[in-house]
């Protein structure tokens, strides 16, 4: 499309594409995209590759073809003010001459929030805010829960069949989708800075747990080969059953692993001890996190937030998908339904153990997107209500 036929909206699409190149890199900073426009032609583009380095703005005002004075950008997120590993945006918009700046989301940050339009106005420059902000607040879900709560934003995930099913009688599970929608999960895991299964997946399974999608899509569709950002690998075992011939252990110094058991760290008899010492000389660190003698999930989230761990994807099976539900920890839901039927009154379900008594003690949730992906569908749905809520507290 020739630049001059652009609309405020083409130019915000873009600028949402160009954020969305900072997948998996950029946590737990946004993800922000920026485009500059002087008399109907794109001079500067840019976004944010990763924490630590240039915010959007500035990256689009290092590309810049020509002056920016008199320009207008458009930001996916309200530019920032404040000192932090970068210097404020804002500065740097003024300093630049901008005359129009079009803002999508708002930055829930308290140390931004609305005060970058409000410096940005005082230096009399025209804003416009909430621009597209439902496409651009689709960005990060993970950055405004996680700047607000300091715990991980937290993704349950399974492809099941249309029964209802993620594993055969058996435990058989490879695959229930097909290698498009398998494809999408390596996007995820690159996606969140956490991924976890539960012993009984990885007994079952054997994985490897980590991300083998290397390409992400300029804004003008071509596909990048990038170095994929691997999430650290979380494993919940209350006694330390993992294999060590495992595929997990094996990979434990190439790709970081934790594995959360349920003993007292103080009580380890010589056996354990031993196991903990290979493990660790494996490359695994071993939490320490009883409930019960299960693995305390709501701990395991506040050890990961404190960790600087903004996201965490869980990836099953049943025993853990009913634990997080009921431990209360899990913010987002996605189904990968498959048109396959396994059948069969022992075959695996996504969330198992006693359930709920009463229908009102469900989990409730809010469905917010739908895809077809390959023969499969993706369903994504926000949680609305958590699960027979007095559970952690009998
Ligand atoms: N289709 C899919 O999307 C998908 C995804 C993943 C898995 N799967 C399938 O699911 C099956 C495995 O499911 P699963 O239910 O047997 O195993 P799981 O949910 O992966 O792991 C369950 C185990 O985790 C341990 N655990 C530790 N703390 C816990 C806690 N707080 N709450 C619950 N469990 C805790 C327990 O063993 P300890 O007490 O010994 O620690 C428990 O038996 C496999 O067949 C696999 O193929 C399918």
């Amino acid at each position: 499309m020739a630049d001059n036929m652009m609309t405020d909206k083409d130019y915000m699409e873009r600028a949402i594409k160009l954020a969305a190149m900072g997948i998996g890199w950029t946590n737990p900073n946004p993800m922000v995209g920026a485009v500059i426009v002087k008399d109907g032609r794109i001079i500067g583009e840019g976004y944010h590759h990763k924490c630590g380095l240039l915010h959007a703005e500035r990256d689009a005002f290092e590309g810049c073809k020509e002056d920016a004075k008199g320009a207008t950008i458009y930001v996916t997120l309200e530019p920032c003010c404040h000192h932090g590993k970068q210097p404020p945006c804002t500065e740097a918009i003024v300093e630049h001459g901008i005359a129009r700046v079009v803002i999508g989301s708002r930055d829930p940050n308290p140390l931004v929030s609305g005060k970058g339009v409000e410096f940005l106005r005082q230096h009399g420059i025209e804003v416009v805010t909430d621009f597209m902000r439902q496409e651009c607040d689709k960005l990060n879900p993970v950055f405004f829960h996680y700047i607000t709560t300091k715990k991980p934003y937290v993704v349950m995930k399974y492809a099941m069949t249309l029964d209802g099913k993620i594993a055969t009688r058996t435990g058989a599970s490879k695959w229930i989708t097909s290698q498009v929608a398998r494809d999408h999960v390596h996007m995820l895991r690159k996606k969140y800075s956490a991924i976890l299964a539960g012993i009984g997946t990885v007994l079952s399974d054997d994985p490897m747990l980590n991300c083998r999608n290397d390409k992400i899509e300029d804004p003008d569709g071509k596909l990048l080969t990038v170095e994929p950002h691997q999430p650290l690998r979380v494993v919940v075992d209350s006694k330390l059953r993992i294999p060590e011939d495992s595929a997990i252990v094996k990979t434990s110094k190439e790709y970081k692993t934790v594995v959360a058991c349920a003993y007292e760290e103080d009580q380890v008899t010589d056996e354990v001890k031993d196991k903990i010492i290979r493990l660790h000389d494996a490359g695994i660190e071993v939490l320490f996190m009883n409930h019960d003698g299960k693995v305390d999930l709501v701990k395991l989230i506040e050890w990961l937030g404190e960790h600087g761990y903004d996201s965490l994807l869980i990836e099953g099976g049943g025993s853990i998908g009913e634990a997080a539900l009921k431990a209360g920890i899990v913010n987002h839901l996605m189904a990968y339904v498959a048109p396959k039927i396994f059948g069969g009154s022992q075959a695996k379900s996504p969330v198992e153990g006693y359930g709920v008594e009463l229908v009102d003690q469900a989990a409730e949730f809010k469905l917010v997107d739908k895809k077809i992906i390959g023969e499969d569908i993706l369903l994504e749905y926000d949680l609305v209500k958590g699960m027979n809520d007095v559970y952690w507290n009998s």
